[in-house]
């Protein structure tokens, strides 16, 4: 049962000190120089708590690192899960439960997406403002646990406005370039052929990934005010379409990392 377990995994870190955290914060693929801006860090391999999925997608650190950003208790996620894993979706958001029943009030979100708007540039950074569901399973799956939220939750709003406001504010302060678009997901872990792409701009995706909207959906689920920002690691335009390369990604994704982490930095010093 879930429930047990998410108790089991919250009463042990717990322990490890893990009380009253502010913000929880997931980083996507290639971006972990956010950790750079966390102090007094406390380090706890996925491994080490219980019933927490273990990540396999090599270039994922799978550990929760617990410290302090301007003044403000951090719980960050070094590495998460996806669908394409093999896991079920419902150990996909096990962590963002456990984040939400230690006590954060909000949650950042990081990834690495596809441009599909013509506009986006490769290094660019985008807000979520909404999300289109591709994903052929849902968290929210089975029996509803009430203790957490309701069985038909709305989400007609699943990105805070206030959230997303700060880090435009943020960003402007800091002179950074941030747009704003809708985030596609899509099961993976393959890449979409040019007539998905195309498809994709049609039904209105501004960009697509493989991670986020399940965690987002657990966000709202819970009513935890949660904010996603992408980082644009290629460029997806149908009619020129490359073949891409994964190290590529990986690698545009760590080029744009600096100003993603000073942003968060910033926008939890503004919470
Ligand atoms: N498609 C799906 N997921 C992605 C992409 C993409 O083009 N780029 C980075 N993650």
């Amino acid at each position: 049962m879930q429930t047990d377990q998410l108790d089991k995994a919250v009463e042990y870190l717990r322990q490890r000190g893990m009380d009253a955290p502010d913000a929880g914060v997931i980083l996507g693929t290639g971006l972990h120089r956010f950790l750079d801006y966390v102090t007094d860090q406390e380090i706890i391999p996925y491994a080490e708590i219980p019933h927490f999925p273990v990540s396999t997608v090599e270039f994922h650190k799978g550990q929760l690192v617990w410290g302090t950003v301007e003044g403000k208790k951090v719980l960050v996620m070094q590495g998460r899960f996806h669908y394409y894993e093999g896991y079920t979706m419902q150990q996909v958001v096990f962590p963002v439960r456990v984040m939400r029943v230690l006590g954060i009030r909000q949650l950042l979100i990081t990834n690495a997406a596809g441009g599909i708007n013509p506009e986006f540039k490769k290094g660019d950074l985008v807000s979520v403002n909404d999300h289109i569901n591709l994903q052929t399973a849902n968290p929210l799956t089975g029996k509803n646990w009430d203790g957490l939220g309701p069985r038909f939750p709305d989400m007609s709003r699943p990105y805070s406005e206030r959230l997303n406001q700060l880090l435009f504010e943020q960003a402007a302060c800091l002179n950074v370039e941030l747009k704003s678009g809708v985030y596609a997901a899509v099961n993976g872990p393959n890449l979409e052929t040019r007539a998905e792409y195309r498809y994709l701009k049609i039904i209105g995706a501004d960009m697509v990934g493989m991670s986020t909207v399940p965690e987002v959906i657990a966000a709202a689920h819970m009513e935890l005010p949660c904010a996603a920002i992408s980082v644009i690691t290629d460029e997806c335009d149908p009619d020129h379409l490359e073949p891409v390369n994964i190290q590529e990604i990986i690698a545009t994704a760590a080029g744009a990392d600096q100003k993603l982490s000073k942003l968060l930095q910033h926008t939890i010093r503004s919470l």
